[in-house]
């Protein structure tokens, strides 16, 4: 039989609100299983209820994972004290404990993606893992057949690191440049650092896909989506 629980842990597993508030907000006739309203919080549900809060459906799955469109200016954190963070943007889902993978700069653009499952997490910021990550850059300066090759064979950003070989395409080599790199490493400012180390300077910066899984074209800057079913598994499976 499935696992039965009572509707008002139920929701505070979600990450609806605290235990007091959901029973308050039970009690108020806010919440619904298979369309009738249920006023008791120890009503017992299965995961397979549907079950509604203020008219919206909410999913008793035990991850979540979204595709956020970072914008310039807010910083890829849980909370901060003077900044806005990227959880702020999702503010509307009712989701516990949700991160994001990795950190994009605080004035970096693009592909985040924001889960709650760990494991996946975890896989998918592996340096052993080797996971492509693809960025847009605008560099000051003329990006070069050199700077190709420097990129192809690693350049030290440190000292005593050199990074793993990259794929560099030169869109535009002018006053300001444009280029796609992939990289397969998450050192920090690593495509600034990277840049730096060839004696150039990135004044704009956009991730444009992790893994293979690219920023769908119709999120605008500060918007996401929940990952689709196929998403996600293609991401367990990298
Ligand atoms: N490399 C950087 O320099 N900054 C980012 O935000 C991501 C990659």
């Amino acid at each position: 039989m499935a696992k039965q629980l009572r509707l008002d842990k139920y929701l505070a597993d979600i990450g609806i609100g605290t235990r007091s508030e959901i029973k308050l907000w039970i009690r108020k006739g806010r919440v619904k299983v298979n369309g009738e309203v249920v006023t008791k919080p120890e009503r017992k549900v299965v995961p397979e209820d549907e079950v509604c809060f203020d008219e919206k459906k909410v999913n008793y799955e035990k991850y979540s994972y979204y595709m956020l469109h970072k914008p310039s200016g807010v910083v890829s954190a849980t909370r901060d004290n003077l900044s806005k963070t990227v959880l702020d943007l999702l503010e509307g889902e009712k989701v516990k404990d949700l991160f994001p993978v990795g950190r994009l700069d605080k004035d970096t653009e693009g592909f985040l993606l924001i889960t709650n499952d760990g494991k996946l997490a975890h896989n998918l910021l592996s340096p052993k893992k080797h996971v492509d990550k693809l960025y847009f850059a605008k560099v000051k300066g003329k990006v070069t057949r050199e700077d190709q090759l420097a990129f192809l064979e690693g350049v030290m950003i440190e000292e005593g690191y050199r990074t793993l070989p990259a794929k560099l395409i030169i869109q535009k080599s002018d006053d300001i440049s444009e280029i796609e790199l992939t990289i397969q490493e998450g050192k920090f400012h690593q495509v600034k650092r990277m840049f730096h180390a060839v004696g150039k300077e990135v004044i704009y910066l956009k991730r444009l896909s992790m893994g293979g899984l690219s920023l769908d074209p119709n999120l605008a800057p500060g918007e996401y989506r929940p990952l689709t079913a196929s998403e996600i598994k293609y991401l367990k499976n990298l």
